[in-house]
C-alpha cells in the first residue's frame, strides 16, 4: 500500500486531461459562462451552509449540473484519486462495485484515472442517483475518458435511477465487492444540528447496515465525506456502527480499539493536501467563485469483515507543525490513542500526512496540550 503522497505523474497527467475532457464535452455557451462562478457559488452554499434551503433534485437543474460537472466534479475526482492510489481495494476480474449517489459517475471515473491497471479487468460498476440527468452527464463524461485511454476495457456501468432510503436495509438486489458512498450521506445528516449527536448516531447505524446488506460476505464497504468537524464526527460513528455488524475498519485506523475521536469535540479525523499541483483553468475558475482551493480535505473510512493487519503500526492524521526549542510535529492514530510524533524539522516533514509508520520507540509521557502520546522520531 503506497502512502498518500502527492499524486504520481501518471495520475496527475491522467487527471489534467480529466478536466480538459469535461471542458470539451460540456461547453458553458458564451452568454452563460459569465455567471458560471455565480452558480458555483450558490450550489456551494446549498451544499454547505444552507443544507435546508437544498431541493432534493438539485442535480436536475442544467444550471447547477453545470457547476457541478465543471467544479465540484474535478475537485471530488482529485481527491478521491489522492485516496484511491492509496488504498487496497483489492478488485478483480468479474467483481462488481455499487456507489450510492455517484452523481456524475464521480468514483467510476476517479477509479479509471487512479488505477490505470484496474482498467483491463472486467467490472461492473452500478451507480445508483436520485438525479437521472447526472447519471447521464457522468456517462458522458465516463465514455469520453474511456474511449480516449481504452485499454480493452470491459467495465460495463450500468446507471440505476434510484432513491436511495438508508432505512431500507434489506437489500434485494445482486451483492457486490465493494459498496461506496462518495459524499452522498451528508446529504442526509447535513441539516442536523451539530449537537444532536444522537440522530447522527441513528443515521450512521442505518448506512452502515445498508451498505454491509449490500456487499458480499468478503467484500469491502467505502465511505468518504468532505472532511469537515461533522462528517469526521460522522465517519466516527460509521466505524463504531460498522464494527457492530461485524466488520473491521482496515483504512484509516490501524486498530479496532477505541477511535480516539470518539465524542471529542475539537478534533475530528481528516486528511488535508495541498492543491498546487491542479490545472490553472480549475484554480481560476475556483478563484472566480470565490471558492480558492489551497487545501483539499476529506474523512474516509474503508471497512471489510476481514482482520486489519496493520495493528502495530501508526497513521500519519496531521500537517506538520511546529513545537517549542526548534522542533516539529505531527499527529498519527493507533491502537493506544492518539499520538504526537515529534522530533526535527526535516524528519517530521518527510512523513507524508496519511502515511503508515512503524512504531519502534516507547512512548515519552503525554503533550499537556493534546493529552496525546509522545513519540520521538529520531
Ligand atoms: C454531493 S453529490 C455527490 C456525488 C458524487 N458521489 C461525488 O462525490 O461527486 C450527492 C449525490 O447524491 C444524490 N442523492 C442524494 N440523496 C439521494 C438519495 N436519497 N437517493 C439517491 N441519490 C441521492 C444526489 O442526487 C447527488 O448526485
Amino acid at each position: 500500500m503506497r502512502s498518500f503522497e502527492i499524486l504520481p505523474q501518471e495520475i496527475r497527467n491522467n487527471f489534467f486531461y480529466a478536466c480538459a475532457l469535461i471542458k470539451e464535452n460540456f461547453p458553458v455557451p458564451g452568454r452563460f459562462r459569465s455567471a458560471l462562478p455565480s452558480q458555483i457559488a450558490e450550489l456551494s452554499g446549498l451544499l454547505t451552509n444552507n443544507k435546508g434551503e437544498r431541493p432534493l433534485s438539485y442535480l436536475t437543474r442544467p444550471n447547477f449540473l453545470s457547476a457541478y460537472m465543471h467544479y465540484f466534479l474535478p475537485w471530488n475526482i482529485y481527491r478521491l484519486c489522492i485516496l484511491l492510489q492509496s488504498i487496497n481495494l483489492s478488485l478483480s476480474a468479474g467483481n462488481s462495485v455499487t456507489d450510492l449517489g455517484s452523481g456524475p459517475l464521480t468514483f467510476a471515473s476517479a477509479l479509471w484515472i487512479a488505477r490505470p491497471d484496474l482498467r483491463s479487468v472486467p467490472l461492473e460498476i452500478n451507480c445508483i442517483d436520485r438525479s437521472a440527468p447526472a447519471l447521464e452527464a457522468g456517462n458522458k463524461f465516463f465514455n469520453a475518458l474511456r474511449s480516449s485511454t481504452d485499454t480493452g476495457s470491459t467495465w460495463k456501468i450500468n446507471l440505476i435511477r434510484d432513491d436511495v432510503d438508508i432505512r431500507r436495509i434489506s437489500y434485494k438486489g445482486n451483492l457486490s465487492s465493494l459498496v461506496c458512498a462518495v459524499n452522498f450521506f451528508n446529504e442526509i445528516y447535513g441539516s442536523l444540528p451539530h449537537s444532536n449527536t444522537e440522530k447522527l448516531k441513528h443515521i450512521a447505524d442505518n448506512a452502515a447496515r445498508l451498505m454491509v446488506s449490500m456487499a458480499l460476505k468478503n467484500g469491502s464497504v467505502l465511505t468518504v465525506e468532505p472532511g469537515v468537524p461533522q462528517s469526521g464526527r460522522f465517519v466516527s460513528l460509521l466505524r463504531t456502527a460498522f464494527m457492530r455488524t461485524g466488520m473491521q475498519p482496515l483504512s484509516p485506523c490501524t486498530h479496532t480499539s477505541v477511535c480516539p475521536f470518539s465524542g471529542n469535540k475539537k478534533r475530528w479525523c481528516h486528511f488535508a493536501y495541498e492543491s498546487f499541483d491542479t490545472p490553472n483553468e480549475l484554480q481560476l475558475l475556483s478563484a472566480a467563485a470565490d471558492l480558492p482551493k489551497e487545501r483539499l480535505v476529506f474523512s474516509y473510512l474503508l471497512t471489510a469483515a476481514k482482520k486489519n493487519n496493520t495493528q502495530n503500526k501508526l497513521r500519519i492524521i496531521s500537517d506538520a507543525f511546529k513545537l517549542p526549542q526548534n522542533r516539529f510535529g505531527r499527529y498519527g492514530c493507533c491502537s493506544a490513542g492518539l499520538v504526537l510524533l515529534a522530533g526535527e524539522r526535516k524528519r517530521i516533514e518527510d512523513i507524508f500526512c496519511g502515511s503508515l509508520v512503524t512504531m519502534t520507540s516507547d512512548f515519552k509521557g503525554r503533550d499537556g496540550k493534546s493529552g496525546a502520546l509522545i513519540m520521538e522520531v529520531t
